[in-house]
């Protein structure tokens, strides 16, 4: 056992030597003396590693705006306890996946975001089919102004 420690641990030092996956690079083979060569494949692996990420990065959503954010968090305040974002998930009131393509259908001569305002504001206007009058009609009076922008834009991001 003590052995085969040894072992690795000479691999690892033989290959750490010359530069994993760099040894192709005549000068990092040859740099003198040890210490230098370490430095210089040192550096090489700080360079190429962020490199490595940045495609990573770059398959991640895109991100909310701050106003979303905002959004998203009273969202999850005061509005999460009846209304999913989950596809056909029903709480109390109806699942919000999807509700800005939605919004735009539900009350003739109301664009989305008219309507979600007033879904917000003016809940016992129009009712989803199938749901009765439950939601809370105080938060227009509850909630300041900036909230009431934050989540109308963040639902408009449920498409
Ligand atoms: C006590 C439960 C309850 C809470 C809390 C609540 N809602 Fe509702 N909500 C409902 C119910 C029930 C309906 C369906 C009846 C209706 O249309 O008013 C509804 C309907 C809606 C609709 C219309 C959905 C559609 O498909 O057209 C929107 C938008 C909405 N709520 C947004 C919100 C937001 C934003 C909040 C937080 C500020 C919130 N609700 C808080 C119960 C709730």
């Amino acid at each position: 056992m003590r052995f085969h420690f040894f072992l690795i641990r000479r691999k690892w030092w033989t290959s750490w030597q010359t530069c994993p996956g760099f040894s192709f690079i005549p000068s990092l083979r040859s740099a003198q003396p040890l210490a230098l060569r370490r430095a210089l494949c040192l550096l090489l692996i700080l360079i190429v590693l962020p490199a490595c990420g940045s495609p990573a990065d770059a398959a991640v959503p895109p991100t909310l705006s701050n106003e979303a954010i905002l959004g998203k968090q009273v969202f999850t305040r005061d509005c999460g306890s009846c209304h999913s974002t989950m596809p056909d998930t029903v709480i109390v009131g109806p699942s919000l996946a999807g509700i800005a393509t939605q919004a735009e259908t539900r009350v003739p001569g109301q664009d989305a975001h008219a309507y979600l305002l007033n879904a917000i504001l003016n809940p016992g206007d129009h009712l989803v089919e199938g749901f009765q009058d439950l939601m809370p009609s105080n938060f227009g009076k509850k909630l300041p102004g900036e909230e009431i922008d934050a989540l109308v834009a963040y639902l408009m991001t449920l498409e």
